[in-house]
């Protein structure tokens, strides 16, 4: 068949990654999505499995910082557009292991821009109908105070974190590939995300199986922080609508006008998994733990999405109680999902699924 368009969507079988591929290949039967992902701790093929079989989807193994293998994915797959989500992606990692973020987020990306500029500059076209769409977080906005105005897409970058300067280069050399070779580049700067098939790292789906499991709750800190919760499909709706619809070389917000100090969270998570689970109310309000703070913890994001409702007429399609509650519902549902992360089993599905086929 030939497709109207073939799209490498990098770090597809990660949490936003995979909600994006499954997206674009139930959407899109007439795009070639290609799967891109090296599957560290992070990626789970399991994540894909309702659509790995569809005649549209391929997926590769593959690390964004092998230059060479990205170039010549480019040409066998004749790609016109890149979705780039690969990353390590989260802060108390980085804090413990700088250089990974620096190779994989600044490098990788770099390699990406590279190859995409050789490989698009060697056709008669050129970068007629490309579009290299870079996924980026409002982190690198820095942080604000409770009284501060929301990050705008004019906010100055000041990354605090190992992996919000990491972030913010990446940003940096996509634009600066725009602004140099005339790539047509986009780069979007989105707030939290949850929903299914996040990795228990993160705050919300590891406190929701913390909970079930009546296990500490570890607060960084007072518990005070603030951040501006978005539920992942609808992220993956504003990276389809701006993929599609967005203007070369602009930077979008994505947020959901949902500030929530982590304490607050926490309660409506004790609250939501218990009364799910049968449990009375209060049962579990004992686990929450004080421990001390993560370091240079920024005590709050909130992103100004005014811009992408104005322009491209986006907005959060969810209330947070109701984002929350299908998110709880849907962790306990997929203990078996739960499990297998938690004890490493699901590193073996690539082997199983993809390597004798
Ligand atoms: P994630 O950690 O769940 O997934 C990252 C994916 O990238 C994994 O599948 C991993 O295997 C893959 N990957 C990592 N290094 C790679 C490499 N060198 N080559 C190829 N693949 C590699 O991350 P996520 O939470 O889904 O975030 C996706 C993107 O969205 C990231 O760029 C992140 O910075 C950004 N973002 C995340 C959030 C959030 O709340 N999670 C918010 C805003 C922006
Ligand atoms: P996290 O999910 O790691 O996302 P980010 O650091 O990118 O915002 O953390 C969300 C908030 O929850 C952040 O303020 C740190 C806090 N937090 C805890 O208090 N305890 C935890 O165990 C984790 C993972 C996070």
């Amino acid at each position: 068949m030939e497709y109207k368009k073939r799209i490498i969507i990098t770090g597809g079988a990660g949490f936003i990654g995979s909600h994006v591929v499954r997206r674009f290949v139930n959407n899109y039967p007439m795009y070639h999505i290609i799967n891109l992902d090296k599957l560290t701790y992070a990626g789970n093929l399991a994540n894909l499995k309702d659509i790995e079989d569809k005649p549209n989807y391929t997926f590769v193994k593959a690390d964004i910082c092998d230059f060479p293998k990205i170039m010549e994915l480019m040409k066998t797959y004749q790609v016109d557009g890149i979705i780039h989500l690969a990353a390590e992606s989260h802060v108390d990692r980085s804090i413990k292991d700088p250089f990974t973020f620096a190779q994989t987020n600044v490098l990788g990306t770099l390699s990406l821009l590279q190859a995409a500029k050789n490989y698009w500059e060697s056709l008669s076209e050129r970068y007629e109908g490309k579009r290299f769409y870079h996924i980026s977080t409002d982190e690198v906005y820095g942080a604000l105070d409770f009284d501060d105005t929301l990050f705008t897409e004019s906010t100055k970058y000041d990354p605090h974190s190992p992996y919000s300067a990491s972030k913010a280069s990446s940003d940096h050399f996509v634009r600066a590939f725009h602004d140099t070779y005339g790539m047509p580049t986009i780069v979007t700067n989105c707030s939290n995300n949850y929903g299914p098939y996040q990795f228990p790292e993160k705050l919300i789906p590891l406190f929701i199986n913390n909970i079930r499991h009546r296990k500490p709750l570890p607060v960084y800190g007072k518990g005070e922080n603030v951040r501006d919760w978005l539920f992942v499909e609808d992220h993956a709706r504003a990276i389809d609508t701006i993929f599609h619809h967005g203007k070369v070389a602009e930077t979008y917000n994505i947020g959901g006008f949902n500030e929530w100090k982590n304490i607050d969270i926490i309660k409506v998570l004790i609250k939501t998994t218990d009364r799910l689970l049968g449990r009375p109310e209060g049962a579990d309000d004992d686990l929450i733990t004080f421990v001390t703070d993560r370091k240079g913890h920024d005590l709050r994001y909130a992103i100004d999405s005014t811009k992408l409702k104005k322009e491209l007429g986006w907005e959060p399609s969810l209330q947070f109680e109701e984002g929350i509650e299908k998110t709880v519902q849907w962790y306990l549902d997929n203990q078996e999902w739960m499990d297998n992360v938690t004890s490493g089993d699901y590193q073996k599905y690539y082997e199983e699924m993809y390597q004798n086929r």
